[in-house]
């Protein structure tokens, strides 16, 4: 049995693969795993996003979300572009001011402590505010830090909780729909809180979930722009990030992996596919198959713009009117906080084969310097395919087609996955396995140096010219 599941690269990033002498000699100077980020296929991304909405005619203000990626690179190329950013601590406020965005150009989400909403205040940032009590912790600390007769307002949108009727998952996120009113009145009595509009952030892969939402918050909006107020300067609904992107190029070899593994559940012989008989979540109770995959879906249908444009030509509840005909109407700006979909296709990840080795069950272990750490954002299965730099000298003694691959790390979880990989050619000691699109939170969302093992260097390309030019993340110059 074996089953291939080929990573989709889009033409510019394959063209960047073509500079096979280039990452050779990165991976020769920095080490294995290296992390390669592209600056300029996120900015391209951001100018997809614009171009939707400029073409549904609807204001829109992009933030892209800094925790998908810590590069400081695609920081920078950004900040030199219109886009603006999210940041959710005190660390990603302080590398996006360092990066180049001023304060106006930044709004911050999730759980914030003191010192973070200081800054938040102090840097004039929009404050994405997730309950009431934030709402006084901002005030009491503007009273501290400006004193009651300057004239300072803190821009905030009010967070909005799903409600009930659109999921039953909870969520940990958000003002609940019978808390919105107490929290606006709140902002009213305020002597420093500027409301300029409603937010929300929603995991979901169902648009009609979305559009449910979407109209939700438009209807809150609407309730509150009727109201003149000093303390409202409403122009905005944030519908967050969540869109959700494709990393495989090929939907038959998708359904055929989740077919046969779950037949393989079924029949208690899965060992040829996943390691230890793992059923990544699916089990078997009285003869049937229970459980659900523990692995997020690699193969997406449609892309981050089309999902979006999908959800902007969804009807408006109360008029039957496409939304974005709606939002344009009545001059709202849509921001949006793109973070997986950012990202999408601006960086990949090279680990260099160590040993290849036989256990006493049999199986093959392709050993990789390089750990579960740099390419895992929240402990699921990393499903696609790696491509393969092979090494120049002969590698034919221990070449093997097929195997698991493992990690660095002393413990015995250190799975990189715990898929089965099948190789076109066979694979050997020094080839460079390339993980690609990693870019999106799998290169460093959960790093670490867990061992001392250390994590990945950060190489910028950028396709100048006279050629591709590499720079040390931390050191890119944006021409
Ligand atoms: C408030 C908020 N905005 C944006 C994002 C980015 O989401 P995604 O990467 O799915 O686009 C997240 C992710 O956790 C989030 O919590």
């Amino acid at each position: 049995m074996s089953s291939r599941l080929t990573p989709y690269v889009c033409p510019e990033v394959d063209a960047y693969l073509r500079e096979e002498e280039v990452l050779r000699s990165l991976i020769r100077t920095y080490g294995s795993p290296l992390n390669v980020v592209l600056p300029e296929v996120a900015f391209g991304n951001y100018q997809k996003f614009n171009a939707l909405f400029e073409s549904l005619g609807v204001r829109s203000t992009v933030y892209l979300a800094a925790k998908a990626n810590k590069s400081k690179a695609i920081a920078r190329r950004m900040a030199f572009s219109g886009s603006s950013i999210d940041v959710a601590s005190l660390g990603e406020l302080s590398d996006a001011l360092i990066a180049g965005f001023s304060g106006e150009r930044i709004e911050a989400t999730g759980p914030k402590n003191d010192e973070f909403l200081k800054s938040c205040v102090l840097h004039k940032v929009l404050i994405n505010v997730d309950d009431i009590h934030e709402l006084d912790r901002i005030e009491a600390l503007c009273s501290e830090l400006i004193g009651p007769m300057h004239p300072v307002r803190v821009p905030i949108y009010i967070r909005l909780a799903i409600p009930r009727r659109i999921t039953n998952r909870p969520d940990r996120f958000g003002v609940p729909p019978a808390e919105v009113a107490a929290a606006v009145a709140r902002v009213r009595t305020s002597s420093y809180l500027l409301l300029k509009g409603f937010s929300f952030h929603f995991s979901t892969d169902k648009v009609s979930e979305r559009v449910a939402m979407l109209n939700e918050a438009l209807q809150t909006f609407i309730v509150y722009k009727k109201e003149q107020h000093p303390n409202f300067a409403l122009t905005d609904i944030d519908i967050g990030g969540g869109y959700l992107i494709n990393h495989l190029a090929s939907k038959t070899e998708w359904d055929e992996f989740i077919s046969t593994l779950k037949a393989s559940v079924l029949q208690g012989d899965q060992t040829e596919l996943t390691w230890n008989r793992s059923g990544l979540g699916f089990n078997v109770e009285g003869g049937k198959l229970r459980g659900s995959k523990s692995f997020s879906d690699y193969y997406q249908p449609k892309n981050q713009f089309e999902t979006l444009r999908e959800i902007l030509l969804s009807p408006f509840d109360d008029t039957g009117s496409p939304l974005a005909d709606v939002l344009r109407d009545l001059g709202v700006r849509i921001c949006i906080e793109p973070g997986q979909s950012f990202f999408d296709q601006a960086g990949f990840t090279a680990a260099k084969i160590m040993h290849i080795k036989k256990t006493e069950h049999g199986q093959t272990l392709i050993v990789l310097d390089m750990n579960r750490t740099n390419i895992n954002a929240t402990d699921q299965e990393y499903m696609p395919d790696p491509l393969v730099l092979f090494s120049k000298t002969d590698g034919s003694r221990d070449a093997v087609g097929e195997g698991f691959l493992v990690g660095n790390l002393c413990l015995p979880a250190d799975f990189i996955s715990r898929r089965k990989f099948f190789f076109g050619q066979p694979v050997s000691v020094g080839d460079v396995l390339l993980f690609m699109n990693t870019a999106p939170y799998l290169m460093d969302f959960s790093e670490s140096t867990t061992l001392k093992q250390r994590v990945a260097r950060k190489i910028a390309l950028v396709r100048r010219a006279e050629g591709v030019e590499w720079y040390e993340d931390e050191n890119y110059i944006h021409l």
